[in-house]
């Protein structure tokens, strides 16, 4: 049976979250971007000091039992805690991206974060957006959606975000990055990023945010 729910995947810096979370408010769902646990795992790593290249160690299963998540009433997003302390504010660094997309190839990884995304599923009336959300989350979401776009608008995106939180890099380091890290997530052995049979594949490349919301909750009604 379907859930009803809007599965949003694609790779890095395609959009997902700035979209989940306006499609969300439109629906008046509750919206999950699923990356900020996996970053969450990856600050739990680099506070444990792992490194920017973790090993599948003992580390890994402190880090994991440190993680918690809640539900934000408001389609703000969920609230991500590591022993209790809110960490939700310290996860965009760029740094934390790349040792998440380390750690998300983990098995042990996935599996504990499989349990803890499928319980704020299961009630449905959800956004969530992610790497497998409509391959191995949530395949029976009501509407699934794979994101594509030019690496170069990507790029460019993502320098703006940075820009705005008062982080500094060049257009460069960020191409290289995301094309670093769309690699490591298709390439992955276990839920790599590939889009569901049944997703309707949506390239923002030339959209604006409204035109593609519009376009998702158009689908989805
Ligand atoms: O989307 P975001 O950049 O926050 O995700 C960080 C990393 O977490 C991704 O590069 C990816 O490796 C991993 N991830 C994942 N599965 C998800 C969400 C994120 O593997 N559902």
């Amino acid at each position: 049976t379907l859930v009803e729910a809007v599965a949003i995947d694609g790779p890095a810096s395609s959009g997902k979250s700035t979209l989940a979370r306006e499609v969300a408010k439109r629906l008046g769902y509750a919206f999950v971007d699923t990356g900020s646990l996996y970053r969450a795992v990856a600050l739990a790593l680099d506070r444990a000091g792992a490194g920017e290249s973790p090993e599948d160690d003992p580390r890994l299963v402190v880090a994991l039992a440190a993680c918690s998540v809640a539900l934000d009433p408001t389609p703000s997003g969920v609230r991500v805690f590591l022993s209790g302390e809110e960490v939700t504010p310290l996860l965009r660094e760029e740094r934390l991206g790349r040792i998440a997309s380390r750690v998300s190839a983990f098995p042990a990884v996935r599996q504990a974060l499989f349990g803890l995304q499928r319980s704020l599923a299961a009630a449905g009336r959800i956004v969530m957006d992610g790497r497998d959300i409509g391959t191995v989350i949530l395949p029976e979401a009501r509407l699934k959606i794979f994101l594509v776009a030019d690496p170069e608008v990507r790029a460019k995106r993502r320098l703006l975000d940075l820009e705005r939180s008062g982080q500094k890099a060049s257009l460069e380091t960020v191409l290289s990055d995301i094309l670093q890290r769309d690699e490591r997530d298709r390439s992955r052995k276990i839920a790599p990023l590939v889009p569901a049979p049944d997703a309707l594949v949506l390239d923002t490349s030339h959209m604006t945010i409204s035109e593609a919301v519009d376009w998702i909750v158009d689908r989805y009604r």
